[in-house]
């Protein structure tokens, strides 16, 4: 699957976000490896640090139906994802994210160089 048809599927989920405090529609869509796709919106609440991002949405749903990290392979995003969410891309090792910056054009990274020396549990 391409970025550009990824990111068609983010759009889709964009336009069902629940924003009424920021009015800022961001959407995100999985794509797993076995060709699933999940996509979802960010949901926000009136107690406004529990509303969650697009992507964190995302990965909750693939999640939800057994995915683990690894079996993820690419994300795309409507806008560049923030530091909370670089830390999920991480853990979840997404090969390819691919995100729409705001002159519209497609930024692609592995998630691991959205976030160098990355912090981990210690082993
Ligand atoms: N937001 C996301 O969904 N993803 C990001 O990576 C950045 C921010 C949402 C959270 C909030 O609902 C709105 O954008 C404004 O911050």
């Amino acid at each position: 699957m391409t970025a550009e048809e990824l990111l068609e599927r983010a759009d889709a989920a964009a336009a069902n976000a629940y924003a009424p405090y920021s009015e800022y529609q961001v959407g995100a869509a999985v794509l797993a490896r076995d060709g699933r796709v999940f996509a979802a919106a960010n949901v926000e609440n009136a107690a406004y640090p529990l509303g969650i991002c697009a992507e964190r949405a995302a990965i909750a749903k693939a999640a939800s139906e057994g995915l683990k990290p690894g079996g993820v392979e690419a994300i795309a995003i409507t806008a560049s994802p923030c530091g909370g969410c670089r830390q999920w891309l991480h853990e979840w090792r997404f090969e390819r994210v691919w995100f729409r910056r705001a002159d519209g054009s497609v930024a692609e990274y592995a998630a691991d160089d959205l976030l160098p020396d990355t912090w981990d549990l210690p082993s």
